[in-house]
């Protein structure tokens, strides 16, 4: 079979039991290893002058990685990525910027890591590129005279038009997108928003199922969303329950309810209206009062992006006030923690916890959400609080949907999840695990890598 080379900006760390980075990284790193490959992208260092590739092989993976130089970093990954496509791809058009020369570093750094790649590739591989860092790979590539087979797909959400437009480039962005032979979404309405695109701009049509003709090009455009393997995280969840992360936090909570919270300190993730809803709660139904802590993980991440800053000091003034209201002597009512656990680690502590409480403002699919039934135990399993704009929304609907925007129904739901009955709780555990396990990585790896094959298949034959 051809080997799968993938190109993602952030390669994952590969020791065993490292912090988890973001669900990219998760879930490209479970799904690589299985099949083996090459994992091609930036070496997260800034270097005074580019080189070639380094390697290193990991069993059956082999990482190849590039530096940046600060110029590049800035320009094309705090600036054009984080600050003007990452903003505007969760309609945060008002923390958007555009800077054309942070544009043309954005073009430029996807040529040169094309370039770089394209002394790796061999005639039979397929490559597989992920996300928003990397919309103009593929044209990339196809200039260096590469004719494999080229896939693409987005972790984050895909705006309606109306917004994608408020990125002046966005004619040309979506051009260089249809240089794949497949472009893959989390959800049916980020596929949507593609297609409109295209349509209603006059660049192409649909033809049969799933293909599109625009800008010259054939491909294929489907609805992938983004697993995790239930059945292992489970297992991890109930094997490190001894560990000292966990033991601590069940000695400090002293038979407190917790409602657990994972992500990174981002702006997208509805931290602080995730804080009021529950100070809400703490109002509206006092007798929760010293009875429950909401425990928030929040590592912080491209700290050194503007509007990131600015969300880590809000956030901070609002745990500090919440806590000032309320708190009793041997009780703080938010633990807000700037750190990174290992992941399965987190695992144990989503088990630990009566409530996991996941509620971005916008989101791609958040494996937060899947992770933390996965880790449930089934005999009494927790219940997911889950924010309607979360991609995983469309295939969990045993969660309690909330949106993030109203407080008063995300403390109402709160306040649900703490008295849900036992036989509710099992219900909606089971009904989610289900189609946890009917969806899980592999299914989107598979699903994703056969239409992407099939494309080079097809072209052999009319070649
Ligand atoms: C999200 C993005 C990924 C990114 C990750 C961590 O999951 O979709 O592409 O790698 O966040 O962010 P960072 O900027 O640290 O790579």
């Amino acid at each position: 079979m051809s080997r799968l080379i993938v190109v993602s900006n952030r390669v994952a760390p590969t020791q065993e039991g490292s912090p988890a980075a973001g669900g990219l990284a998760v879930g490209v790193l479970d799904a690589l290893k299985e099949t083996g490959g090459l994992w091609f992208g930036w070496s997260g260092e800034i270097v005074g002058h580019g080189g070639a590739p380094s390697i290193d092989q990991q069993g059956t993976v082999t990482y190849a990685t590039v530096g940046l130089t600060r110029r590049d970093y800035d320009q094309y990954y705090r600036g054009f990525s984080n600050a003007t496509l990452w903003p505007t791809f969760h309609y945060r058009t008002d923390l958007s910027r555009y800077d054309r020369r942070e544009y043309a570093g954005y073009v430029r750094v996807n040529a040169m890591l094309a370039k770089q790649l394209s002394t790796l590739i061999k005639p039979d591989d397929v490559i597989w590129v992920h996300d928003y860092h990397l919309l103009p790979f593929a044209r990339a590539l196809r200039d260096l005279n590469v004719t494999n087979p080229i896939g693409f797909f987005l972790h984050t959400p895909f705006p309606v038009g109306e917004v994608l437009r408020t990125v002046p480039p966005h004619e040309e962005l979506v051009k260089a997108m249809c240089s794949y032979d497949v472009v893959g979404f989390q959800t049916h309405s980020d596929r949507q928003s593609f297609v409109d695109y295209i349509e209603r701009g006059h660049f192409g049509v649909s033809t049969e199922e799933g293909v599109m003709q625009a800008f010259g090009r054939v491909l294929k455009v489907g609805t992938y969303p983004i697993g995790i393997y239930p059945d292992a995280i489970a297992k991890a969840a109930e094997q490190l329950s001894d560990r000292k992360a966990v033991a601590e936090l069940r000695d400090a909570m002293r038979g407190r309810r917790i409602i657990m919270s994972v992500d990174r300190l981002d702006y997208s993730k509805g931290l602080v209206e995730r804080f009021q809803a529950f100070e809400q709660l703490l109002t509206d139904a006092p007798e929760w009062q010293g009875k429950v802590s909401l425990v928030q993980i929040a590592p912080p991440t491209r700290s050194d992006v503007q509007t990131y800053q600015r969300i880590r000091q809000a956030l901070e003034g609002e745990a500090g006030r919440i806590n000032g209201r309320f708190a009793q002597l041997d009780w703080t009512p938010i633990q807000y923690l700037n750190r990174k656990y290992e992941r399965n680690v987190l695992m144990a502590l989503f088990r630990l916890s009566q409530v996991g409480y996941v509620t971005p403002l916008r989101d791609g699919m958040n494996l937060v959400a899947k992770e933390y039934v996965a880790a449930q135990n089934p005999e009494d399993p927790g219940v997911l609080v889950l924010s309607q704009f979360a991609g995983a929304a469309e295939q969990m609907p045993g969660a309690l949907v909330v949106n993030p925007f109203d407080l008063s129904q995300m403390a109402a739901a709160l306040a649900s999840a703490l008295s849900m009955p036992l036989s509710e709780r099992k219900a909606r555990h089971s009904d989610m695990m289900a189609r946890l396990r009917a969806s899980d990585l592999s299914t989107w790896r598979d699903a994703f890598l056969d239409d992407l094959r099939h494309v080079a298949t097809a072209a052999s034959v009319t070649r």
